[in-house]
């Protein structure tokens, strides 16, 4: 259906519920956390977001997720959603007068407080403080571009923030946009089974986790060391933090020297 965006949010649990039909229409669940994508390729959601915790998560409402097809907004009778670049050069531009009436379609459902960001390689690195941001938002509208990009206008116009996933360039934004949607969905309320393990985790203290030990209690001569053995939780937790401490110290000193000068 022209210009309706697929939801793939669900209003109640059904047992046998799969990824594919967490593909039906749902109307927006008052107060649940919604994520938008706007994408050339909405069969590539919910992905690997159909998945274990994110996916059960979705099942149960605890969030929604729509897609908005931009080939829906193309132009002519082809749909065409690019042009050449202005100035000449290679490949091709995703037109600002198809780019802007999905932003406006997906804007027109969103309630509350719902940042517009574009994935981009020239953005601004995603973080686990973004992650904790928008899952206090009431969602968040990803646009994934495609080509060479999309048209600088649009990107202006809608006051659209630009966020990487790293310093490398992948062929399109939908894979960001995943990996942010599934960093951001398990820091909702219910989401993780256990939310001692997002306070714990790497980046939420500024700091990379310790190590992780499981049994065997040796595994081709090698012993799980023996504090953790020892049931004596006070020496458990302070080699823990000193784990954590010279691992981000040697790893990341990049994240040392932030978290003992803080930044003014
Ligand atoms: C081939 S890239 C375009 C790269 C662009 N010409 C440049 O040099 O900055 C196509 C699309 O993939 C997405 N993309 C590529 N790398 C990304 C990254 N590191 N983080 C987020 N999105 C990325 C963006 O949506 C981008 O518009």
């Amino acid at each position: 259906m022209a210009n309706t965006p697929k939801s793939f949010g669900r209003k109640s649990i059904r047992a046998t519920m799969t990824p594919s039909s967490l593909m039906d229409e749902v109307p927006d669940l008052a107060g649940v956390w919604q994520a938008r994508v706007i994408t050339l390729f909405p069969d590539a959601f919910p992905g690997v977001l159909g998945e274990s915790l994110t996916g059960r998560a979705l099942q149960d409402g605890k969030w929604q997720l729509h897609t908005h097809n931009l080939r829906d907004f193309g132009l002519t009778k082809h749909k065409n959603v690019d042009d050449t670049p202005s100035g000449g050069g290679a490949g091709m531009v995703l037109r600002a007068d198809v780019v802007g009436p999905a932003i406006e379609a997906a804007n027109a459902h969103s309630k509350g407080r719902v940042p517009v960001v574009y994935m981009s390689p020239r953005g601004v690195p995603f973080t686990q403080k973004m992650a904790q941001s928008w899952a206090r938002c009431d969602g968040v509208t990803i646009l994934c571009g495609r080509f060479e990009g999309v048209d600088e206008r649009v990107l202006e116009h809608y006051n659209v923030m630009e966020v990487s996933l790293g310093d490398f360039v992948m062929t399109g934004g939908e894979i960001a946009a995943q990996a942010m949607i599934d960093a951001t969905v398990r820091l909702l309320p219910g989401v993780l089974g256990n939310a001692d393990s997002a306070v714990e985790e790497s980046h939420s203290n500024g700091l990379l986790e310790h190590p992780q030990y499981t049994r065997p209690a040796t595994w081709n001569g090698r012993d799980v060391p023996q504090v953790l053995m020892s049931g004596n939780h006070a020496k458990i937790e302070q080699w823990r933090q000193e784990m954590s401490e010279n691992l981000t110290q040697t790893r990341r000193p990049d994240l040392w020297a932030k978290r003992t000068k803080p930044e003014k």
